[in-house]
């Protein structure tokens, strides 16, 4: 087989006509309204709220200060329990709040937090546990809910991955006690950089306003230390025209989805995340898990010789965060606790995955793989 004449990316953000967003744009310039609570956040709020099946939502700058404010706004504090199979932003949010967090290992089939090894983490200085629905997959929700009523904690779900994920027809944004949902454009649904906040309470809900504009109440009133989390005007435009984009894009991405797995079932050693019943998938990636001993290569063999084809692959997530340097020294980053994560680090590749990857370079790509098997 011969390489791809250009690179085949892990992912290529879904990209709205052109004209669509300067139609939007007139609207604005017209307007002079760029930023602060504009027409065109306060109509994409709503209608991501009707998408998500939300109570409430809050659209932010980008996922990491919508986390940021999450934290804040439950006055989290001391420890925070959480997985190390994530991106940094995760467990960095916990630090930037002087917040230490204790990796809990992550359940070997699904790669989310094990509620069962989160309890044996939990001491007096513990508030919260900020839990990742790791590609989308979701977290044992019921479970992690009895632990944190048991223990008086609060809850967090990083939904960076989790656009349009359901459990039984409910909104993934609906559980704990608040969720983050990132728009970067590695993720389904996007904004160029954004994120949101979705919570029950209304009154959680007016207090994370308040602290994504700086704790502002009204002129004469500043009630927090907030931050700057507002998203702008431009930046909901995009949202706007983007957003009817996004069923079509699944779609694609499900027949590629559909072509890797009839190849993989036949790859010995290979895996990927099965469908779980009653939880609606929103194929924001394609991630699988190469066993060596069975395979013949390693994860890391895989993943060099598909560069020499011209295709990014991502190890995605590796390293653990429990290894970076400035939390390797962590009591819970002790591999030893951390079995199942370290184990599924090596073993994961996420394969590129997006609605513009033609049905033949995915073949081209999914045969590659079943090649370098044994
Ligand atoms: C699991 C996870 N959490 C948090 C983030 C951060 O989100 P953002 O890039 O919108 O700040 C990301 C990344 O994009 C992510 O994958």
């Amino acid at each position: 087989m011969k390489p791809f004449s250009k690179p085949i990316y892990i992912t290529r953000p879904l990209m709205p006509p052109l004209h669509k967003f300067t139609a939007k744009l007139r609207q604005i310039w017209k307007s002079k309204w760029l930023s602060n609570n504009g027409i065109q956040l306060q109509t994409l709020e709503k209608k991501i709220q009707r998408v998500l099946k939300v109570p409430h939502i809050s659209l932010f700058n980008n996922g990491t200060i919508a986390l940021l404010t999450a934290i804040k706004s439950l006055n989290l504090k001391g420890e925070v329990i959480t997985t190390p199979f994530t991106f940094p932003a995760t467990p960095n949010c916990l630090t930037w709040c002087n917040i230490t967090p204790v990796f809990c290992d992550i359940d070997s089939v699904t790669m989310n937090i094990d509620p069962a090894k989160i309890e044996k983490n939990i001491n007096k200085k513990t508030t919260g546990i900020l839990a990742v629905h790791v590609f989308g997959s979701p977290c044992d929700v019921p479970t992690i809910q009895k632990i944190a009523e048991r223990n008086s904690l609060k809850v967090v779900y990083d939904a960076a991955h989790g656009f349009e994920i359901e459990i039984n027809n409910i909104g993934i944004g609906n559980f704990g006690d608040i969720s983050m949902f990132s728009f970067h454009p590695t993720k389904l649904f996007h904004t160029g950089e954004g994120g949101a906040l979705t919570c029950k309470d209304k009154i959680l809900k007016k207090k994370i306003d308040l602290l994504r504009n700086f704790g502002i109440k009204n002129e004469e009133e500043v009630l927090l230390p907030g931050i700057n989390g507002k998203m702008n005007e431009l930046i909901s435009a995009f949202g706007h025209v983007l957003l009817p984009l996004v069923k079509a894009e699944q779609k694609r991405r499900k027949r590629i989805s559909e072509l890797y797995k009839r190849y993989i079932d036949n790859i010995p050693g290979v895996t990927y995340q099965k469908d779980i019943p009653m939880v609606k998938t929103n194929y924001q990636y394609f991630v699988i898990r190469i066993n060596s001993r069975i395979f013949g290569r390693s994860r890391n063999d895989v993943y060099n010789i598909f560069r020499t084809y011209n295709i990014y692959a991502r190890k995605y997530f590796f390293p653990l965060c429990s290894q970076y340097p400035y939390y390797k020294h962590l009591p819970s980053s002790n591999p030893k606790n951390l079995p199942n994560a370290h184990r599924i680090a090596d073993e994961v590749l996420a394969l590129p995955f997006y609605g513009q990857l033609s049905i033949s370079e995915a073949e081209k790509i999914i045969s590659l793989l079943k090649s370098l098997g044994k």
